[in-house]
């Protein structure tokens, strides 16, 4: 009988609904869960309370050598850095508009993926990402490609900025959506791509609870 995969990777582009659909699945089967993006926005929040500029890579390294990130609370979206505790800062626009930048820096990949590597030794767990299939943790159990069409993205992403009061239109949150996309995918070093043995799931016309039962069911027969 199959035993079911421990370690399951999920990538996809900004908005394909890797976060909701990522802890609601850790949930169900039990398993811990780390958002890998939280920790790049984390270097990014420092870099700019610290005046950090987001093109000097060799600072930024630094930075985020210096300065690991510890994960807070129990939903995954706190983490501890420099002393500073942070939850929903990380979302500050802000934040949004800089963070492809600092996450194309090679040096903060390296210190950030040997972060993710070492809590993934402890094995049941849900990574979430842009790289987790393809770089931090090839050997996955169970690799899933969350996509979306841009628009269904970019209304999701607008809705969550609506809901947290921030004033942008339909259109401008598609055109920085397809902007992230570019950076995210164009980038040298880790770019965003299915891997090869990744699933590629659209979750299009899916609500979130058929999305997560397809993939306890693919993890299930592994
Ligand atoms: O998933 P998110 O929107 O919170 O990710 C924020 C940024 O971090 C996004 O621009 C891509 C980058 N990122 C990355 O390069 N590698 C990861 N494993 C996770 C996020």
């Amino acid at each position: 009988m199959a035993h079911g995969a421990s370690v399951i990777a999920i990538d996809g582009p900004v908005a394909a609904g890797k976060t909701v659909v990522g802890r609601q699945l850790a949930r169900d089967l039990g398993f811990a869960y780390l958002d890998t993006g939280i920790m790049y926005r984390a270097v990014t929040w420092l870099a700019l309370r610290t005046g950090t500029p987001v093109e000097d890579e060799p600072s930024l390294g630094r930075l985020a050598k210096d300065n690991p990130v510890g994960l807070e609370g129990t939903e995954g979206d706190r983490v501890s850095v420099a002393g500073h505790s942070l939850g929903p800062e990380l979302r500050d626009p802000k934040v949004d508009n800089n963070v492809s930048a600092v996450s194309k820096a090679s040096q903060v990949r390296r210190e950030l993926v040997a972060q993710q590597r070492r809590i993934a030794t402890q094995g049941k767990i849900v990574m979430i990402g842009r790289d987790i299939g393809t770089v931090v943790l090839p050997d996955a159990d169970l690799k899933v490609y969350l996509t979306a069409s841009p628009e269904k993205r970019a209304q999701r992403r607008w809705q969550e900025m609506q809901y947290r009061g921030q004033d942008i239109t339909l259109e401008k949150v598609l055109s920085e959506t397809l902007k992230r996309d570019q950076i995210d995918s164009g980038r040298d070093d880790s770019p965003l791509k299915p891997a090869e043995d990744a699933w590629e799931l659209n979750t299009d016309g899916l609500t979130i609870d058929q999305v997560v039962q397809q993939i306890i069911d693919r993890s299930r027969a592994r």
